[in-house]
This record gives structure tokens, sequence and C-alpha cells, in this order.
């Protein structure tokens, strides 16, 4: 259950509760859509022209992924993959594909847009199996990125934030399903 601590209040909650843990406003969505729109323009630059195939990885991204995709207007497409790695808050260290693509990317330009990459183990996961199929190139754009907790050696192509290796929720993140429509980014207050 999250405790909104100030429902009814046009000020920005500091603090939530969501089940067992507090957290702290730690991006304000205003931030965050600066972040998103720099990155759009980025992301525009380089795949303007190439019909770009965006796989968006559910359920963390559905937010991230709507913002980002609605500033970029040149042609694209956009499919939906679900994949499930972590618990609570760690991660289990096993990819389990939920929902797969079902379209052929065949020397398509992919990019596969996620919430965040921490241990790594879900996009390396996700590299190896999507580059059997053959793509010209997949790159990666993510909201977040804690690179201290990285594990593989590949790159994030295009990430809005480089951030700790706190535990975070909200724009899209959850704590055990919850937190995901909250507007703005927390970080665990442990
Ligand atoms: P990785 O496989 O360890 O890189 O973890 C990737 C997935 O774990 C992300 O797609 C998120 O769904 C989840 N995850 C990692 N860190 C956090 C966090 O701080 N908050 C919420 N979910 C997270
Ligand atoms: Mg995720």
């Amino acid at each position: 259950m999250i405790t909104f601590a100030s429902v009814f209040s046009v000020r920005k909650m500091d603090k939530v509760c969501i089940g067992d843990k507090r957290f702290r406003l730690y991006i304000p969505q205003e931030k965050i859509a600066e972040k998103v729109g720099e990155l759009a323009r980025r992301m525009a630059a380089d795949m303007s022209g190439k019909n770009p195939l965006f796989v968006v990885l559910l359920n963390g991204a559905f937010v991230f992924a709507a913002d980002l995709l609605r500033a970029m207007d040149f042609p694209c497409e956009v499919e939906f993959m679900r994949v499930r790695s972590y618990d609570g808050t760690a991660s289990t260290g096993s990819v389990e594909v939920i929902q797969d693509i079902r379209v052929d990317i065949q020397d398509r330009t992919v990019v596969l847009i996620e919430d965040i990459v921490d241990t790594g183990t879900t996009m390396h996961f996700l590299l190896q199996r999507l580059r059997e199929r053959r793509p010209q190139s997949i790159k990666i754009a993510a909201l977040l990125f804690k690179p201290e907790s990285l594990r593989y050696d590949f790159a994030v192509d295009y990430a809005a934030f480089r951030i700790p290796r706190d535990f975070i929720v909200g724009y899209g993140l959850d704590y055990n399903e919850q937190g995901r429509n909250l507007k703005d980014i927390y970080v665990i207050d442990d």
C-alpha cells in the first residue's frame, strides 16, 4: 500500500511510504522532463531516417517510453517486450521472457528502451537473444543507469541519469509492483 503523505496538497510529496519502506524525493518531474527531452534530441540526431524499431521493456519503461517517444517526431515503430528479473529490491540474477516481440528485426536499427540498467543482467540477456536475429544494430536507451552495479561489458548508449546503487521508485519504476504511477522519482530512505 502506498501512503500519500500530502495527497491533497499542491506541494510535491517529499516522502512516500510503500509497504515497509520509506522513500524521499530524488528527481522531480521537471528535471526528468528536461533530461528526457535532451535524450530525445540526441537520439533523433542519430536515428532519424533509419526507421528504428523501439522495443519497450515492460513493465518499468512504460512511462519513460511514452514521454521519450512523443518527444521524437521522425518515422519509427514501437513494439513491447515483457521480462522479469527483480524481486522486491534485489535482482534475482536470472531473466524470464514473459512476452517476446513478434516482428522480424533482421537488418533493422533496434533500440531497447529500459527504465533502469542495474547489474546489467537483463540487458546482457536481451542483447544476446536479439543479436541472434541479426539486426543491423542494437542500442540501449535507459532512463537511469547505475554504473557501479554493472557486471557485464556493454555500453548504455543513451542514459538520461547516472545514479549511485540506491533503490528507487516512481515514473514507471516499482517496489513490489507499487509506486509506478508516482510523477517524480524517489530514493529509498532507510
Ligand atoms: P538488472 O537486470 O540488474 O540490470 O536490472 C534491471 C531491472 O531491474 C530493471 O528493468 C528494473 O525493472 C529493475 N530494477 C533495477 N534497479 C531498480 C530500482 O532501483 N528500482 C526499481 N526497479 C529496479
Ligand atoms: Mg524493468
